[in-house]
């Protein structure tokens, strides 16, 4: 049978066939919009999603033999807030994962309601970019928006409906609301009273792996597909790329280097660091997983090489960054171009580039980009490290992983061997994966993870690099503490 992976991402959606041994068949996909309407906001159209990811799963279908479709899954950008009225309209843009507005709402939450009972009840404390502080925000600043609120949902979910006709989520990207018991896997009444939320305006809980419903007679005429096609919940975009890589069951790592960086730790207990500088989640294999997350990693680098000194040829600009040159820079970047999440919780914080002198050149700046999102990282992995977890090796997926020298950096300056997969895809691999399991043709997500990853290549750390680095490191960790008072004056 062949099973649909669906990457809901945020500057476009990607579409996976896979069949059911794990064989990749087609990847296609769509770009779309993303606004920034003011400094520090994200928006999307969730219109656009629908008509992007209807369009690009004609193309992907265009060539298979559509009668052996079984399922449709979904790996999407995580915390978007989608509203809609009774009759299920959008009711503004989404307000995105990477938006910095709510800075009044998450200071409500986290210093009114108090980390405490937030951590009590959700295992969360507020972030800026999690959806109860934009609920919060539209009830604020835009109440005329917030009293036409029928149902809440979040970007992939959205999609899910729209091709099911069902009001669904999961618990893994429901977990990023704040809204949710994490622990209990059940929503929190606690928080729906304190945002104001009835239970009947959310949406029905699944996890990542079941069947939410048939795919509507409409949408299977529209694409030719049968109309027994199941949708199946699927699962917020790390830990459907968790999936992708093979992250299940307990203690295993996985590296996203997407627009977002994120750390992602599988666990089967639940659990919380003290000052909640992780994010503590239900994973999507029906356990729970630690994260943290910063919010510009690839796109550090995209908005330096593109926009800055304007080259599209990463390839080229990072070859002048030679062996010698590794773990020996003086230049240090803090990648904090939208604010920062892990560990920092700052949306003021902005990107930084320090320590240049008359002979620094293009290729240090590159270089400190590059590093300063790996540094950034590793400040997440230090947290968990402080938390007794001892981890000696990860995954990496996103587009930045196809970088050997980043996968390098990031093996240095962690300290951590790097496992390379044989057809990295991420939240659609994950997302057709939990289809697959969802329609019966594996067990388990586990099940499905063992047969279908592989890993082809490990970059070990070089103990003479990793000291190097672990200096710099110890540099890096100091800048933002002694700037971050001026964020807030030169906004
Ligand atoms: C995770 C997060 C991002 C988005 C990116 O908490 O906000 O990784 O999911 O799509």
């Amino acid at each position: 049978m062949l099973y649909i992976g669906v990457d809901l991402g945020t500057s476009a959606v990607k579409l996976l066939l896979m069949e059911g041994s794990g064989k990749i068949e087609r990847i296609v996909s769509r770009e779309y919009p993303l606004s920034f309407p003011h400094p520090g906001w994200s928006e999307q159209s969730p219109e656009d999603w629908y008509t992007q990811t209807m369009d690009g799963l004609k193309e992907l279908l265009s060539e298979c033999d559509k009668s052996q479709v079984a399922g449709i899954s979904f790996g999407g950008q995580m915390h978007g807030l989608v509203i809609l009225d009774s009759d299920d309209n959008v009711i503004r843009p989404a307000i995105l994962w990477n938006d910095g507005r709510t800075t009044e709402e998450t200071d409500y939450l986290n210093d009114v309601i108090g980390k405490n009972k937030l951590s009590e009840y959700t295992a969360n404390i507020a972030f800026a970019g999690f959806t109860a502080p934009k609920i919060l925000w539209v009830k604020n600043k835009e109440p005329e928006n917030f009293a036409k609120i029928a149902k809440i949902m979040l970007p992939k979910d959205y999609i899910a409906y729209k091709l099911s006709g069902v009001h669904c989520t999961d618990v893994s990207d429901a977990s990023g609301m704040l809204l949710l018991d994490v622990k209990n896997r059940k929503w929190s009444k606690e928080m729906l009273e304190i945002c104001s939320v009835k239970e009947e305006q959310l949406p029905k809980l699944f996890e990542s792996y079941e069947t939410v419903g048939d795919i509507l007679p409409s949408v299977a005429d529209e694409l030719g597909l049968p109309k027994t096609v199941k949708i199946v919940a699927g699962a917020g975009d790390n830990a459907a790329a968790a999936v992708g890589t093979g992250t299940v069951g307990n203690g295993a790592c996985n590296i996203s280097l997407g627009t977002s960086g994120t750390v992602f730790i599988s666990s089967d207990k639940f659990g919380v660091d003290e000052n909640n500088a992780l994010h503590s989640f239900d994973h999507a294999d029906g356990t729970y997983h630690l994260m943290g997350c910063m919010l510009s990693a690839a796109s550090c680098n995209k908005w330096w090489e593109e926009d800055i000194i304007g080259t599209e040829d990463f390839v080229t600009e990072q070859k002048a960054i030679t062996e010698d040159k590794l773990g020996r820079n003086h230049v240090y970047f803090l990648p904090y171009l939208m604010g920062e999440r892990s560990p920092h919780n700052d949306p003021l914080a902005r990107g930084t580039f320090i320590g240049m002198t008359m002979d620094t050149s293009r290729a240090d700046m590159t270089q400190a980009v590059l590093e300063g999102v790996a540094f950034a990282l590793r400040d997440s992995l230090e947290v968990a490290r402080s938390l007794g977890i001892d981890l000696q090796r990860t995954k990496i997926c996103g587009g930045g992983a196809k970088s050997p020298l980043w996968k390098k950096m990031i093996a240095n300056i962690m300290n951590i061997k790097v496992d390379v997969i044989e057809s990295e895809q991420g939240p659609g691999m994950g997302g057709a994966m939990l289809a697959a399991v969802a329609c019966g043709e594996y067990p388990s997500v586990q099940a499905a993870a063992d047969a279908i990853v592989r890993v082809v290549e490990t970059v070990e750390p070089d103990p003479a690099l990793a000291a190097l680095y672990e200096e710099r490191y110890q540099q890096f960790k100091k800048i933002y503490p002694t700037v971050k008072s001026l964020f807030p004056q030169i906004q």
